[in-house]
């Protein structure tokens, strides 16, 4: 079997092992990323849309920016709809003019593949990883599958970027990880339409009926979401069955009309909130959605894996440059203290917004009156404010 060898070895070629790669460029540091899908693949697939203000900072530092700032839609604040009414959160004047910035991931995916493959980076499509060898000694391997061929790659270090479902979580020791979960009792079904979107700002709606989402990709794309069965069948809703719902739930008492058009995109997406403890065993280090999965009302699952290859960039820069170890000692507790941040944040959204089964009605009033406190207490829509646009410091 043929072996290669670079210094850090990357699973999963997401926005976590893309944004890690041209980090560790940037220092100098060499690496491979290994992808078991297609390049045309991951550039399309159609994912979440929200990017904190530090996410646009740490990628326009690194250069990767310049298309994201031409096309990014900026959006100053956001809108909790409910009772008929909308009810508009600024967020830039609640955190000292931050703002997020809507721009699909599959956009940040693409700039980054480019980037990379201009500078030259190594980066394998259809390359799927089997299995990783040897953590606890100087030389751990990766095996991997391309062009028909088995082969290691032997590396310095590992990253594990390889999503929910990859495999280097699971190839941590028994007894090693711990892991706190939570299945939510729905789903959303999204979908993404070619029409001008009805509203300039995202719109988080808690209806009866359940959650819906008013979001965007362009001035002519918008992207919707609405509560529905964990175990949905989409063959059981035809479009115009989508865009009554959606307009039933997001109807106002002054008659907001929702725009429609050709559905391009239809999807469900589950909602669970997972983590594991540490983030790290050994040579191998987990980021992104392998090590932790948000349900995706705060719109931070991006943010999130991005925030923790930022700072294992670091620590791994740091080890390279002069041998020292504490910030890559350090790496799993850093990143748990933002991930439980954003954990508690997306929980709560979650919770405040959507219809739970069984219809408690005590629930329902406590979900009402905590929406009508965050819209009227500067206090409470600064707390929404501040995790939305991403904290600076956890
Ligand atoms: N070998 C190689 N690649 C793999 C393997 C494997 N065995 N298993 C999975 N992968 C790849 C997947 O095909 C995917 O492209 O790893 C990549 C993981 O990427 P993401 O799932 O996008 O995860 P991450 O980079 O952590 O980004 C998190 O993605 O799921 C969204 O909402 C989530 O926005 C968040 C973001
Ligand atoms: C999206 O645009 O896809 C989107 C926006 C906000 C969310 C989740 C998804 O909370």
């Amino acid at each position: 079997m043929s072996a290669e060898r670079t210094q850090v070895g990357i699973v999963g070629a997401g926005p976590a092992g893309l944004v890690l790669s041209h980090l560790l460029a940037l220092e100098g540091i060499e690496s491979v990323v290994l992808e078991a899908r297609s390049r045309e693949y991951v550039e399309h697939r159609v994912r979440a849309g929200v990017l904190e203000h530090g996410t646009v900072e740490l990628l326009r530092e690194a250069g990767v920016g310049e298309r994201l700032q031409r096309e990014g839609l900026v959006h100053h604040g956001l809108e909790l709809r409910f009772g008929g009414a909308g009810h508009r959160i600024v967020l830039s004047d609640l955190t000292d003019g931050r703002t997020i910035t809507v721009y699909g991931q599959q956009e940040v995916v693409k700039d980054l593949i480019a980037a990379r493959l201009d500078a030259g980076g190594d980066l394998r499509f259809e390359a799927s990883a089997v299995s990783v060898h040897g953590l606890d000694s100087e030389r751990p391997a990766i095996r991997f599958t391309h062009d028909g061929a088995e082969r290691d790659l032997r590396c310095d270090v590992i990253a594990g970027c390889d999503g929910f479902h990859g495999i280097c979580r699971d190839a941590i020791p028994a007894g090693v990880l711990a892991a706190y979960e939570r299945e939510y009792p729905f789903a959303w079904l999204g979908i993404l339409a070619e029409v001008a979107p009805s509203a300039e700002e995202l719109i988080y709606c808690h209806h009866d009926r359940g959650f819906a989402l008013h979001s965007m990709r362009s001035p002519k794309l918008t992207r919707l979401y609405l509560q529905c069965e964990p175990d949905e069948d989409l063959d059981a809703w035809p479009d115009e069955r989508i865009w009554e719902e959606l307009q039933t739930r997001l109807a106002t008492d002054d008659g907001f009309r929702l725009g429609s058009g050709p559905i391009v995109e239809k999807g469900i997406t589950p909602m669970r909130s997972f983590v594991v403890e540490p983030l790290q065993h050994a040579r191998l280090y987990l980021a992104g959605d392998a090590a932790h999965i948000v349900p995706p009302t705060g719109a931070k699952g991006l943010n999130l894996a991005v925030a923790d290859v930022r700072v294992l960039g670091e620590a791994l820069a740091a080890w390279y440059r002069s041998g020292a170890t504490e910030l890559l000692q350090a790496y799993s507790d850093t990143c748990l203290r933002r991930v439980w941040r954003v954990q508690h944040f997306s929980w709560w959204m979650t919770q405040m917004l959507h219809r739970f089964a069984g219809d408690d009605p005590f629930e329902a009033r406590l979900q009402r009156s905590q929406l009508a406190y965050v819209t009227s207490s500067r206090a409470a829509a600064t707390t929404l404010a501040e995790n939305y646009v991403g904290l600076a410091r956890v």
